[in-house]
C-alpha cells in the first residue's frame, strides 16, 4: 500500500460545527494558566521524565500529497506506554498538596487507573482501584503490580465508579477521577493540565506550524487537555479534527446538536478507551466552540493500521501503536479520500498535520491479536 494512491477508507459520519469560536483566553480560562504551567513545570522536573518522539510519516505525507504528518509517540510515555500516564498521576500530586498519609482511589478502564496507581507509588500513598467485570485480568495486574488493591465491581464502568464514590465518601478517600460530574470539576481540570504537556513539548519539537490537527475523544478530556496546549502554546491555532468511534459519537452528536447529548452504546468499539456515551462537563466548554470537524470510524481499519504502523507503511520507524493510536490516521486518510471534504478543510501541499499516537501496546495480549490480525489483512 506504501506506493497506492487509494486506500478505500471512508468515513462513518462527519459533521462541521455551526457554533465555532476559537477564543484562545476562554480556553485557558477554563482550567486557569497557572494549572497548565504548573502541570509542565512539576512532570518535566520527574525523574525519568523524557520528551516523547515526534515522528513523521514520510510515506504517508508523500503518498497523500500533504507537506508533513506528524505522529506524537506516546508509547514512550514514561513506562505506562500512554498519554495517560500525564493526567492520573499529576492530579496525584496536586491532590496530595498540604496533606498527610491520604489514601487515593479512582474507577478505571485501566489506563487511567495505572496513572494514578503509579502517582499513589511515587509518593508512597494507599491507593484503591475500582474496576468493572469487563476490564482485562491483564490491565488489573498492571495496576497491582504498581502496589493498588483492586476492587471488581459488578456491571459496567458506571456501577465501578458508583462504587468508589460510595466507599470513597464512607472512608475518607480522594477520590482522583478523570470525569467531570456537578460540584467534582477541579481533579478533571488537573489531569487535562497534565495532558497539554504533549503540546508543550510539541512546540519545542518542531519550528513547522501545524495546521490541522486530528484529536481522538472518549470522554474529551484528552482532545481538551490538547486543545488547552494549542491555546497557551501554538502561535496559530490549526483547524481541530476530532475522531470518535461511530458506536460512541458522544462529542459529534453534542456538537451537531450543539449542547450535550447523551449515546447509547449498542456495541462497544475495539477502540476501549474511546467507548463512552457521554461526553464529560469540562471538556465539553472547551470542545463546543473549539472544534472544525468532527469525524467518526468504524473499527475496520483499526488492526491493519496497528500493522501498518508496525512495518514501515508509513515512514522508516518501527512504530508501536496500540487500538487508540490509530483513529488519527484512519481519519486523516478517510479525509483525503473525500476530494469535497479535503478542499473545506484546506487540507493540501501545504499542510502540516498532527496526529496522536495515544497508546503503544498498553494490553500486550489484545495488542499482539491485532497486530497478527491487521498482517493477515495485509498479506504480510
Ligand atoms: C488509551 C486511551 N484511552 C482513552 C482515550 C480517550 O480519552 P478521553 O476519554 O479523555 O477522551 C484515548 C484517546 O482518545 C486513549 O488513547
Amino acid at each position: 500500500m506504501g506506493n497506492s494512491k487509494n486506500f478505500g477508507w471512508k468515513l462513518s459520519r462527519y459533521i462541521f460545527n455551526k457554533n465555532f469560536n476559537f477564543n484562545r483566553q476562554n480556553i485557558i480560562n477554563v482550567c486557569g494558566e497557572k494549572n497548565i504551567i504548573d502541570a509542565y513545570k512539576k512532570i518535566s522536573g520527574w525523574k525519568d521524565y523524557n520528551t516523547t518522539p515526534l515522528i513523521e510519516l514520510k510515506k504517508l505525507s508523500d503518498n497523500l500529497k500533504l507537506k508533513n504528518i506528524f505522529y506524537k509517540d506516546e508509547s514512550k510515555r514514561f513506562h505506562l506506554k500512554s498519554f495517560k500516564a500525564l493526567g492520573g498521576a499529576y492530579a496525584v500530586e496536586r491532590v496530595k498538596e498540604g496533606k498527610k498519609n491520604i489514601t487515593v482511589s479512582t474507577a478505571t478502564a485501566g489506563n487511567h487507573g495505572r496513572s494514578v496507581a503509579w502517582g499513589a507509588q511515587r509518593l508512597g500513598l494507599k491507593c484503591k482501584i475500582f474496576i468493572s467485570e469487563y476490564v482485562s485480568d491483564a490491565r488489573a495486574e498492571e495496576m497491582r503490580k504498581l502496589g493498588a488493591e483492586i476492587i471488581r465491581v459488578k456491571g459496567n464502568y458506571e456501577k465501578s465508579l458508583e462504587e468508589c464514590i460510595n466507599q470513597s465518601n464512607k472512608n475518607g478517600w480522594e477520590i482522583v477521577q478523570d470525569v467531570a460530574w456537578e460540584n467534582y470539576e477541579n481533579v478533571p481540570k488537573l489531569t487535562m493540565g497534565g495532558y497539554s504537556v504533549m503540546i508543550k513539548e510539541i512546540s519545542n519539537q518542531t519550528d513547522q506550524y501545524i495546521t490541522h490537527i486530528f484529536l481522538q475523544a472518549g470522554v474529551g478530556g484528552m482532545a481538551s487537555g490538547a486543545i488547552l496546549g494549542v491555546a497557551q502554546y501554538f502561535k496559530r491555532i490549526p483547524k481541530i479534527i476530532i475522531v470518535e468511534p461511530e458506536n460512541a459519537d458522544c462529542v459529534l452528536q453534542s456538537v451537531d446538536k450543539g449542547s450535550l447529548q447523551k449515546v447509547n452504546i449498542k456495541k462497544e468499539s475495539i477502540m476501549g478507551g474511546m467507548s463512552c456515551g457521554e461526553v464529560s462537563l469540562v471538556p465539553w466548554k472547551i470542545l463546543k466552540n473549539s472544534v472544525n470537524l468532527c469525524t467518526s470510524i468504524s473499527d475496520k481499519n483499526v488492526a491493519k493500521t496497528i500493522a501498518m504502523l508496525k512495518n514501515n507503511y508509513f515512514c522508516e520507524k518501527n512504530i508501536i501503536g496500540g487500538e487508540c493510536a490509530t483513529p488519527g490516521i484512519i481519519s486523516l486518510i478517510s479525509v483525503c479520500e473525500n476530494q469535497d471534504l479535503k478542499n473545506k478543510i484546506s487540507l493540501d501541499e501545504n499542510s502540516n498535520v498532527l496526529v496522536i499516537g495515544c497508546e503503544g501496546d498498553a494490553d500486550e495480549i489484545l495488542y499482539k491479536k491485532l497486530l497478527d490480525d491487521g498482517k493477515k489483512e495485509l498479506g504480510i
